[in-house]
């Protein structure tokens, strides 16, 4: 695809099938990420961890689900066939780790809607996973490291709704003051 392409395809992708995304699509997500910027070039603040195991993305899924006052359950994962972790250390100073996660986020987002993939960047699951040490344990971190966000990829169902804000013009979405 072309870049601008890219960048307009890319939305939030909720619903996904359950087919399986190959190997070397989500090594080519995580090259992805790995070129993007990170300061101080200090790439040793951030991780990452691929997950494909069914078992483990279910139970996550079910145990760090968000239920809503409707009655309804909102599965973080959407029940997507993969998910890429980020954890960081720290937090420093002026959390510049969040930043530098969300670079490589937004790399593997681009990359995953270049391969035809949809993807979602997510964050409100964390606060559910920070109160469950036990699966904690099971992302099998390096020492000294903390979950912080992640992405959910897969194939986009053929009823996936998007968000409503995505009908807005893009200049409409953030405020821009020129001063020239
Ligand atoms: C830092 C960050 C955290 C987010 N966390 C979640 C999340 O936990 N769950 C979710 O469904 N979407 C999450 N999103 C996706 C946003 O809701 C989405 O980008 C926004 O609604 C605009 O829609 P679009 O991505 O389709 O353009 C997150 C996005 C960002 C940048």
């Amino acid at each position: 695809m072309e870049f601008e392409e890219v960048l307009r395809k890319r939305h939030s992708c909720r619903a996904f099938k359950p087919d399986k995304v190959s190997k070397e699509d989500l090594q080519t997500i995580v090259d992805a990420a790995q070129l993007a910027p990170i300061a101080g070039a200090d790439y040793s603040m951030t991780h990452l961890t691929v997950i494909t195991d069914e078992k483990l993305l279910e139970e996550i899924d079910e145990k760090c689900s968000i239920p809503l006052k409707n009655g309804k359950v909102i599965k973080p994962l959407y029940g997507a066939p993969a998910m890429i972790v980020t954890s960081v250390t720290g937090p420093s100073k002026d959390n510049i780790e969040y930043s530098n996660v969300g670079c490589a986020i937004e790399n593997m987002i681009l990359e995953a809607t270049n391969l035809g993939l949809g993807s979602v960047y997510l964050w409100g699951w964390t606060h559910k996973l920070r109160k469950q040490p036990e699966l904690i344990e099971k992302f099998n971190l390096p020492e000294g490291y903390t979950i912080i966000s992640a992405i959910a990829i897969g194939y986009k169902a053929d009823d996936a709704i998007e968000d409503v804000a995505v009908d807005a013009p893009v200049e409409q979405k953030i405020a821009v003051d020129w001063m020239e």
